[in-house]
């Protein structure tokens, strides 16, 4: 079967796409956003809901049992998608931001002292800005951030220049939500470690692009969404090594996160437990086994093969437009494709696109510093999945240039 004739069947379990928007074939091209959902993770919440509802660790009955077995296979799940050790190094979230300010608020609060730095880069999201800003303001240490370079990537020089023993965590995205770049995380974890510094992958992005190996990279957290990977909002994934999530107190207090309360003392249970407190999104969790099922049944080497081709068709394509300037050329790219057009507004383009039934994303992405950096106030974003095709990208190009020509 070629390539194409093999994704047009993946394009088929994605229903939303056989609507019609303003009276034309919706084409979604917003799924560095969040991603459609494909029937079967649509499946696996309807079930959950309709017959296997149940809370978790806690229940003396048959269905509640059911719950826990399958919410800690989901655990186990995410563990072997990312290549964790144990799954007692996952922790349930609500998303990649939540993750991130658990580190923060458990971890960097912990061990950063006066005059310390944090090292982030110009690419972060808000994200993997503010959770490190509120810990570092609190323990008066430093938020620094590594340049990034004209054509997007990152400027590795002024990442080794800002590294130093008084840092004592970087926090990098894997793939930028807005340029696409692609960081080499290994690179950026080693030169990290040389100083004693632990770091926090950013995988929102790269988790549904590439296979992610939290052991290959050597990364001591990792965060990242459900959402972004074909599973429902609602449920995000910590990873930690389990040596430093040991050492983290907890981040909420409440239920199923004690190992005994009384008035006097508290004490607390063992890491995932100890950060989940509460009732946890059982059916998110479950969903997202279905969706990393759904991302294995088609395999990173296929999913990167056909993403590269959209991303390359739909570069060309806009290239060609006249006054268009791509946002995010580096080498190694996953499928984003950032642009503006000069004497046009970002947010006028993408409406102009909504028109035409283009689903893309306009505006700072989360990403002011980044914005500053460029000298913009924001971009015009398409995205690119798996349920996504060339003539996707025919439509795309073909509705940019009418925009384009609107403001000639
Ligand atoms: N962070 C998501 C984006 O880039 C919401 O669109």
């Amino acid at each position: 079967m070629s390539q194409d004739s093999y994704f047009e069947k993946v394009r088929a379990q994605f229903p939303a796409l056989t609507q019609k928007v303003h009276g034309k074939d919706w084409v979604y091209l917003d799924s560095a956003a969040t991603t459609l959902k494909p029937e079967s993770v649509s499946q696996r919440i309807y079930n959950f809901n309709k017959y296997e509802v149940s809370n978790v660790h806690r229940g003396a009955h048959t269905i509640a049992d059911k719950a826990t077995v399958n919410y800690e296979n989901a655990r186990q799940a995410v563990a072997e998608f990312i290549n964790a050790k144990s799954q007692d190094e996952i922790v349930f979230v609500r998303g990649t931001t939540e993750a991130i300010n658990l580190a923060a608020h458990s971890y960097a609060r912990n061990v950063l002292k006066e005059g310390d730095e944090v090292l982030l880069t110009e690419m972060e999201h808000h994200g993997n800005i503010v959770p490190w800003q509120l810990a570092a303001e609190e323990k008066k240490a430093k938020v620094l951030a590594a340049k990034v370079l004209d054509n997007g990537e990152l400027d590795m020089a002024d990442f080794r220049a800002k590294l130093s023993p008084k840092t004592k965590i970087v926090a990098v995205t894997a793939c930028s939500n807005v340029l696409g770049t692609v960081n080499d995380i290994s690179t950026i974890v080693k030169e990290a470690h040389k100083v004693g510094a632990k770091v926090l992958v950013d995988a929102a992005q790269i988790v549904s692009q590439e296979a992610v190996d939290v052991q290959a990279w050597d990364c001591d957290f990792l965060a990242f969404s459900g959402h972004k990977l074909f599973a429902p909002f609602g449920i995000g994934v910590l990873y930690g090594k389990k040596e430093l999530l040991d050492q983290m107190p907890p981040y909420q207090g409440g239920g199923s996160m004690i190992t005994n309360v009384s008035f006097e003392k508290t004490t607390f249970n063992d890491v995932p437990f100890r950060f989940e407190a509460g009732t946890p999104n059982v059916g998110g969790a479950i969903a997202l086994h279905a969706a990393i099922d759904f991302v294995k049944s088609i395999g990173f080497d296929k999913i990167k093969a056909h993403k590269k081709a959209l991303l390359q068709a739909a570069t060309e394509g806009i290239s060609k437009i006249p006054n268009v300037r791509i946002i995010g050329t580096a080498a190694n790219k996953g499928p984003i494709l950032s642009f503006v057009v000069e004497g046009a507004h970002h947010s006028d383009i993408g409406q102009i696109l909504d028109q035409q039934g283009i689903a893309v994303r306009a505006g700072h992405h989360c990403t002011q510093p980044l914005m500053k950096r460029f000298g913009i106030t924001g971009t015009v974003r398409a995205s690119f999945s798996v349920y996504n095709n060339m003539q996707d990208v025919e439509s795309f190009v073909k509705a940019v240039k009418k925009a384009q020509e609107l403001f000639q």
